[in-house]
């Protein structure tokens, strides 16, 4: 049993994230933070709420940073819609936030439990990197960080070599990166090879559940940018693969660097990735994601999701073209 506190921006690919880690039994979500980034703090902690409504689970749900540490904020309604998942205008949530702030959460919850809590990082890294700004003593007794952001070989998203998390929040990055505390990076590398195809997004919407009904819905707007802004068909879901390495981590290969944030700049945001430990003396403080298995990740995915369906979903696994 890996214990966890989710930071996310939902977000399209937090909400799906949110609910596969609810529904798999290795993992226990001691709470879920919430940052600015596809959308601001406010609409993002509602889409938060909503996502673990629709798992049918409890888990409680902290407000965290609205901006970044340096930069202006820069949202992605873009991408996920100006409500943050697809532009559907669901009611409001019937729950509610936690009082305690974010960061004071995630400070509170480390020093009660020192190295056994794994922080699974899915948004920019502000509530991370203040909660290391103002306790970096209680934050190194945390286990890991998995995070999805950063690219190591890959193309940027937000500019040729920046990732979105990255982008919005480099300051914040830099500082999580420099903590001393070990990062699993899952960055566009791999989640680039994870797309939610027509064909997998129809199995799910042949499911007709409630669950199946609300994946699909929030997915339409984020595969239409995806063939708007790439002519990708389908649409990449990052987040989830962050999750599926706690469950299954022999889905993805891994090489240790030493990572670095660029913060100024043309090549604002990049993650500088050193794996011949040119830098540093040989140092890494990185586990960079550099392959995966995009029929593993959603054999896992979809059979987590959807459990009382495993027999239809085989079918539209084994006859999809990887
Ligand atoms: O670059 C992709 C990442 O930025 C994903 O986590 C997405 O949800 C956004 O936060
Ligand atoms: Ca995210």
């Amino acid at each position: 049993m890996e214990r966890i506190i989710m930071d996310v921006d939902p977000g399209i690919d937090d909400s799906l994230a949110i609910l596969f880690a609810l529904q798999s039994p290795e993992l226990q979500i001691e709470g879920i933070t919430v940052v600015s980034g596809n959308v601001e703090v406010e609409q993002a902690t509602r889409n938060a709420l909503k996502a673990v409504e629709m798992s049918g689970k409890k888990v409680r749900v902290y407000k965290g940073m609205p901006l970044p540490l340096v930069r202006p904020y820069q949202d992605a309604t873009d991408t996920h819609g100006v409500d943050g998942i697809g532009e559907n205008f669901y009611p409001p949530p019937k729950t509610e936030p936690e009082k305690v702030h974010a960061v004071d959460f995630i400070i509170e919850q480390v020093k009660e439990n020192p190295d056994e809590l794994t922080i699974l990082a899915l948004g920019p890294l502000t509530n991370l990197a203040k909660a290391i700004e103002e306790d970096s003593e209680t934050m190194r007794k945390v286990k890991r960080i998995v995070l999805m952001g950063g690219s190591a070989t890959y193309h940027g998203n937000c500019s040729p070599v920046a990732e979105y998390n990255f982008w919005v929040d480099p300051h914040a990055a830099k500082v999580v990166f420099a903590s001393g505390i070990e990062v699993t990076m899952v960055g566009l590398d791999v989640t680039h090879r994870i797309v939610f195809t027509p064909h997998l997004r129809e199995i799910v919407h042949q499911l007709r559940t409630p669950l199946s009904q609300y994946v699909y819905e929030i997915t339409r707007f984020y595969v239409d940018f995806h063939w708007k802004q790439e002519k990708t068909i389908g649409c990449v879901i990052n987040d989830p693969l962050a999750v599926a390495t706690l469950i299954q981590p022999e889905l993805v290969k891994t090489r240790t660097a030493f990572v670095d944030i660029e913060t100024e700049g043309v090549a604002m945001g990049q993650s500088v990735v050193d794996f011949e430990g040119r830098r540093n003396q040989g140092k890494w403080n990185t586990h960079v994601c550099v392959d995966v298995d995009p029929k593993a990740f959603f054999q896992l995915f979809l059979h987590r999701l959807f459990p009382e369906h495993q027999e239809q979903i085989q079918i539209g696994i084994d006859k999809h073209h990887w």
